[in-house]
């Protein structure tokens, strides 16, 4: 009886070393207004935590003063590998310096950190693939390649302080360009560039005045475009909502877009009010990012994939690109359901498909 006693006082003694002393990753994500922020969040925690270490996770509300604050924190705190999504990637300069001062490790997450050397490795998916696998989508469903119809599509950007929105853009528009070129898409609005398309700050609203705007000059005699070119969900909800409200229905319902598979978008792309998404599995990345941890942590080799694409204008940073996947109406099952992702619930829409 004794024995064991004094078993168990040694086992809780250990295991309070273990947490007195168990490495702290701080993570830092830019908002819960997007679910897929919030799901990167709780899949990192629960990944680093299986993996024995402390974890201290924010979210910043899109707001740059708060992500740096919450970036501060984790610096005095004692973390020692920093996991940031950034809002604004260029703003974070300062910051980071402290937590290079401190020996701190950075690891940017899905959006490259720039304009600095104190980021030490990224994560993401390649993003220039996104573009493509979206623009590849439009190629094939109208037949681009064998049409003598002209097609007219409007073009959306991401928000431009975010690098990837960039990456997305291109990986799209290389792809369309010898169809613009070949007259086979036109843009009736004329607004192309990605200064003139972007988006700032990613937000569904702002994608709907856009829309709304682009739908009063354009396209007043009640006609709408053939398709429209997202760089990701929330813009496309924008633009699904501002064609719902001129009117546009089934028979004439455009090409949409997207990226991220969020709930609400999978409902639309079941209602036939999105046409496609891509899915970036939130769960590769966290997996792959607790690898970069454990590396760092252990002085290991770091696992990378990509060391020339991802220049972040003062060095380019060693990355590990992740696949992403096609998703619609065809396979999203497969992919969402089959694999755990989603319940079938989750993405049910409450009202029916229109006819
Ligand atoms: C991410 C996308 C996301 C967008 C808006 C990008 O940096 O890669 O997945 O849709 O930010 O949050």
């Amino acid at each position: 009886m004794k024995k064991i006693l004094a078993l168990v006082i040694a086992l809780a003694l250990c295991l309070g070393c273990a947490s007195a002393f168990a490495e702290k990753v701080g993570v830092s994500m830019p908002t819960q207004d997007l679910q897929r922020w919030v799901q990167d969040g709780e899949n990192m925690q629960a990944e680093l935590e299986k993996n024995g270490y402390e974890v201290k996770l924010t979210y910043a509300a899109n707001v740059v003063a708060t992500q740096i604050a919450d970036l501060e924190n984790m610096i005095t705190d004692g973390c020692d590998v920093l996991v940031i999504a950034s809002i604004d990637g260029g703003s974070l300069g300062t910051v980071l310096q402290s937590a290079a001062d401190k020996g701190i490790k950075v690891i940017a997450y899905d959006r490259l950190i720039m304009k600095t050397p104190n980021v030490d490795y990224y994560a993401t998916f390649d993003n220039y693939k996104v573009g493509q696998i979206q623009a590849n989508f439009i190629i094939e469903k109208l037949d681009l390649e064998n049409t003598d119809k002209v097609y007219r599509m409007e073009v959306f950007g991401g928000s431009p302080d975010d690098n990837n929105a960039y990456f997305f853009y291109n990986g799209a528009m290389d792809a369309l360009k010898p169809y613009i070129d070949a007259g086979k898409l036109v843009i009736p609005s004329g607004e192309v560039e990605m200064e003139k398309v972007a988006i700032l700050g990613w937000g569904t609203p702002d994608a709907q005045k856009r829309m709304d705007d682009l739908l009063a000059k354009q396209y007043s005699d009640g006609t709408f475009p053939d398709v429209v070119l997202s760089p990701n969900d929330s813009l496309a909800m924008g633009i699904a909502n501002a064609l719902e409200a001129a009117g546009c229905t089934a028979e004439n319902w455009p090409i949409i877009t997207g990226q991220d598979c969020d709930k609400a978008n999978m409902k639309n792309i079941l209602l036939g009010k999105q046409s496609m998404s891509v899915f970036k599995d939130t769960r590769t990345l966290a997996a792959q990012v607790v690898e970069m941890v454990n590396a760092i942590l252990l002085g290991d080799e770091v696992p990378v994939n990509d060391e020339k694409t991802y220049d972040n204008e003062v060095k380019v940073v060693p990355s590990f690109l992740c696949e992403p996947v096609f998703a619609d109406i065809s396979n999203y099952k497969e992919l969402l359901i089959d694999s755990g992702y989603y319940t079938v619930e989750e993405i049910t829409p409450e009202e029916a498909p229109a006819a």
